[in-house]
């Protein structure tokens, strides 16, 4: 089985807080399920979040045919959903046309209006996969013969419908026969990249070699790093783009190296409504998540802890920002609403 399937009204979704070691799922019956797979990360990824999060309106509305509620708890369902993660702008967005569709349809009968968020469900999800092999291929062309490529967190088949988004043009680039070779941030706390990223690349056979998140600045004064390459979780109109912790940092050092820094997402993960960074809000996750390595505490009880879990990387750091649509470059307003039309 893929890393997540809707059969027999069940959302079924590979466990990614076992991974790389064990293979679980975890099997979401009712749409408080979807909610808890979406806010306890066993499920996580921009794009991944916004179509599982279109499946628990499925299952909501399940729910409501069963139990032959008022056809307006559909609104309670996804405000409900909409409230298990704030920053990955593709939440709200799956959300957004899930709702369009019910209103579209709404005069239709129960089952009718069943099959009809199913659908959209689905080709939410199909279209995901599509967009990210056009991002690895408009990427493709950035990325040099024998790059070394450094990536931060997970933005692979296992955050999106498949392939992946930096993931995506990773793969592009291997298979294409570049000879490249990819540097993993651990990520912590969550560690996306030495567990799911190094387990993706590892299983397509891509060369990598994961380093602690403190060690890509002196990689970088050796000379060992191309080009920097990260995911996004929402892009503001000035082009500020929120990504996981660390990503931030990351510009800062690629900067001053004078290392290309290229952000890619799906025009899904642009906010339209924001125009800048500071707009974005930030998801602060449990102290546990660092109080704690491997089940073992590791900080003293005495000691505060802050777990921001993204940050906002300034557009003026970014060298591009790859879409499906294509590349764009700064000034990225101008890009950004031409993509809007396209
Ligand atoms: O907290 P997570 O694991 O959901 O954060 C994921 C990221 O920050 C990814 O880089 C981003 O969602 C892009 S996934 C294609």
């Amino acid at each position: 089985m893929k890393h997540f399937e809707f059969e027999n009204d069940k959302l079924i979704v590979l466990d990614q807080r076992k991974l790389p070691f064990e293979k679980e799922y975890f099997v979401c019956s009712t749409y408080q399920d979807v909610y808890i797979a979406i806010k306890d990360m066993i499920i996580r990824g921009a794009p991944l979040i916004g179509i599982v999060a279109a499946y628990g309106v499925v299952l909501g509305f399940k729910e409501i045919i069963e139990k032959n509620n008022d056809l307006s708890k559909i609104y309670e369902i996804i405000n409900y959903l909409a409230s298990s993660r704030p920053t990955a702008v593709n939440l709200f967005w799956a959300l957004e046309r899930m709702k369009k569709v019910f209103e579209e349809v709404r005069n239709l009968s129960k089952s009718q209006i069943y099959s009809l968020l199913l659908q959209e469900a689905k080709k939410i999800e199909d279209e995901d996969k599509n967009i990210n092999k056009k991002i690895g291929e408009h990427g493709n062309n950035l990325i040099k013969e024998g790059a070394n490529i450094l990536t931060h967190c997970n933005a692979g088949a296992l955050a999106t419908g498949g392939y992946g988004t930096a993931l995506g043009i990773i793969r592009e680039a291997h298979f294409s026969g570049k000879n490249i070779h990819v540097y993993v941030d651990e990520t912590r706390p969550y560690l996306q990249g030495a567990r799911l990223t190094a387990f993706e690349l590892s299983e397509d056979g891509i060369p990598n070699t994961v380093i602690c998140d403190n060690m890509a600045g002196y990689l970088m004064k050796l000379g060992k790093i191309d080009c920097v390459i990260v995911g996004a979780d929402r892009i503001a109109l000035n082009g500020d783009t929120a990504n996981k912790i660390g990503t931030y940092s990351l510009s800062v050092l690629a900067k001053h190296h004078g290392i290309p820094f290229y952000i890619a997402a799906p025009v899904s993960t642009i906010d339209f409504n924001i125009k800048s960074g500071s707009e974005i809000p930030i998801e602060e996750r449990s102290e546990d998540e660092i109080r704690f390595f491997n089940g073992k505490k590791i900080v003293p009880d005495e000691s505060k802890v802050f777990n921001p879990a993204f940050d906002i990387t300034p557009a003026e750091n970014i060298t591009a920002i790859i879409t499906e649509r294509g590349v764009i470059f700064p000034p990225f307003e101008e890009g950004i609403l031409k993509l809007n039309e396209k």
